[in-house]
């Protein structure tokens, strides 16, 4: 009886700590994959290679967000703010514009964990 209970804490306790404080908590991944396509591919690409239609004109181009090795460099936070206050806030192209006046709160903690999971499938290193 012990070792079931030793087992269900066991996964209770990876299952916390896999979750812990990122993205995944906040945003629904699959929501963000909708508002990516609708709102970011046409820069960014279907793919989130940097690589949409609209890219052409634009220097510098759009981030590739599949770059797991510039995205791990990055917290939820800074690219939530990106996201929210446009690239002009963060040093970056004001090419990049603040999208919090178009998309909610929650609409773009969607589009964080969509980037995480989907696209640069990695998270922040320190
Ligand atoms: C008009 C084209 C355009 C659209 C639309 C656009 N972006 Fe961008 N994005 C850019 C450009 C340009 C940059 C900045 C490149 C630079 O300064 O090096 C950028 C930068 C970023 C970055 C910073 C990358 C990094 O990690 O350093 C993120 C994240 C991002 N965009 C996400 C999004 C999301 C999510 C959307 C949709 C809500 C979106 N962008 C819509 C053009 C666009």
């Amino acid at each position: 009886m012990r070792t079931v209970y030793v087992v269900l804490l066991t996964v209770l306790c990876l299952s916390l700590g896999a979750a812990a404080s990122n993205a995944e908590t906040k945003g629904d991944a699959a929501k963000g994959k909708t508002t990516f396509e609708n709102t970011c591919a046409a820069c960014h690409g279907p793919g989130g290679k940097g690589d949409g239609p609209a890219a052409a004109a634009l220097d510098p181009k759009p981030k590739n967000l599949t770059d797991a090795e510039l995205l791990s460099t990055q917290t939820d936070d800074f690219i939530y703010k990106v996201i929210s206050e446009g690239g002009a806030a963060v040093g970056l192209s004001p090419m990049m514009a603040p999208w919090g006046g178009v998309l909610s709160e929650q609409d773009i903690w969607n589009v964080v964990a969509f980037i995480r999971q989907d696209l640069c499938k990695c998270q922040y290193k320190e």
